[in-house]
């Protein structure tokens, strides 16, 4: 396809107040071609503190189709990113915005007639399969998962979304396949579970950098993206500067635990991959796992893509390697940290400042 100029584009984002949110909504509102933008979201926020003077704010639940008709109908290309992603709902509660709410923005995004529907899924969409080579590329099957919700989710979405886009009258699908994003919104909008498991989660960024403790560290090799680097590529599609179709999207670079728990300054204790792979796998077949302790499964293999599609054919640069994403996040944290205490620990502006607040007073 040759690469077209779009000009005076509307565009709607479901989901605009979370990480990835944050890594696209500035450079929609940097962008000339972007003449509006409207942003669904549960919880208001007010676009101007953001600086985002191009958003109009409309409150509204993905799972209400007729919120999204009425928020789509003047766009053309609409970015859905809304999701319930860590499990701290119940199931029926987490796959009724998922699954139905993506579903639901699809359809609204085809009865508004947009051209591009650009949708987030994940590394989880391949599964975490024993076959799964390194540097799987887009061509490498997408397969649900034995057990964790989302990636279920995510693979079944995949097919869902490439049986109603095979349609007549559909918009160009984008589908960007993220590994974990991080940077200064890395919690965004989610909702950290309570109990043991939210206390353990809380865990290394409360004590980061105070003691210099042994902890447990496999040396198993993760892929991070930095939220701006997975902004540019939303962006891309939008501007739609590449085909319709999947993308991976990771930075240049693994990091593994060991790596975190150095950066974090304690002290990795090796620990063979084999065994925690081992003991993911067994942990997540138990039964009765609640949805955010299905999580456990993602240890259990090694989910490294290749990246080649989205550089070559999006022209997608990243600017952040997976160590400097990780710094990146640490440094912001930091930051967030010491402005807190240094107001009294008043809350950062915005929304994202909100919820990191939540997170450095726990
Ligand atoms: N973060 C990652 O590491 C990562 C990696 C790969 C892929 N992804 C994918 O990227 C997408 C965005 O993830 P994220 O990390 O930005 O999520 P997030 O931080 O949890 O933000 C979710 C956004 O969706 C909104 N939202 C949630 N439920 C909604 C509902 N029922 N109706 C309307 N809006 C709703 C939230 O605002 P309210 O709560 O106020 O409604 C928020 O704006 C997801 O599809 C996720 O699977 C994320």
């Amino acid at each position: 396809m040759a690469p077209q100029t779009w000009k005076d584009l509307t565009v709607a984002v479901t989901g605009p107040t979370g990480t990835l949110g944050f890594g696209l909504m500035p450079l929609l509102q940097a962008d000339d071609r972007v003449a509006h933008v409207t942003g669904v979201a549960r919880r208001p926020f007010d676009p101007a503190a953001c600086h985002w003077t191009k958003t109009e704010y409309r409150r509204g639940d993905v799972r209400d189709p007729e919120v999204l008709r009425d928020a789509f109908r003047d766009a053309d290309v609409v970015v859905h990113l809304a999701f319930q992603v860590t499990g701290a709902a119940s199931g029926e509660t987490i796959k009724s915005v998922n699954i139905d709410g993506t579903l639901n923005a699809f359809d609204a995004a085809m009865a508004a007639g947009v051209r591009r529907f650009v949708y987030a899924s994940s590394v989880a969409a391949y599964g975490f399969h024993r076959d799964n080579p390194v540097g799987m590329t887009e061509d490498w099957p997408v397969r649900p998962a034995n057990r964790l919700f989302y990636a279920r989710e995510k693979a079944r979405l995949e097919h869902l979304l490439r049986a109603r886009a095979s349609g007549p009258g559909s918009p160009a699908v984008y589908v960007l396949r993220p590994s974990i994003v991080l940077g200064p919104h890395a919690v965004g909008a989610k909702s950290l579970p309570r109990g043991p498991l939210g206390t353990l989660a809380r865990l290394p960024a409360r004590w980061a950098g105070r003691i210099r403790f042994p902890v447990p560290a496999p040396e198993v090799p993760v892929q991070l993206v930095h939220e701006e680097d997975v902004g540019q590529a939303l962006l891309l599609c939008v501007a739609a500067a590449g085909p319709p179709g999947a993308y991976n999207i990771a930075a240049d670079g693994l990091v593994t635990v060991a790596t975190v728990a150095r950066e974090l300054g304690m002290v990795p204790l090796r620990v063979p991959p084999r065994l925690t792979q081992g003991t993911a796998r067994a942990v997540s077949a138990l039964p009765f796992l609640p949805p955010v302790a299905q999580w456990v499964e993602a240890a259990s293999h090694p989910a490294i893509m290749d990246t080649t599609r989205a550089k070559r054919e999006l022209g997608w640069v990243p600017r952040f390697t997976a160590l400097e994403t990780l710094r990146e996040t640490l440094h912001a944290y930091r930051d967030t940290q010491a402005a807190a205490s240094e107001a009294g620990n008043a809350q950062p502006a915005g929304a994202a400042g909100t919820v990191r607040a939540d997170l450095a007073r726990s």
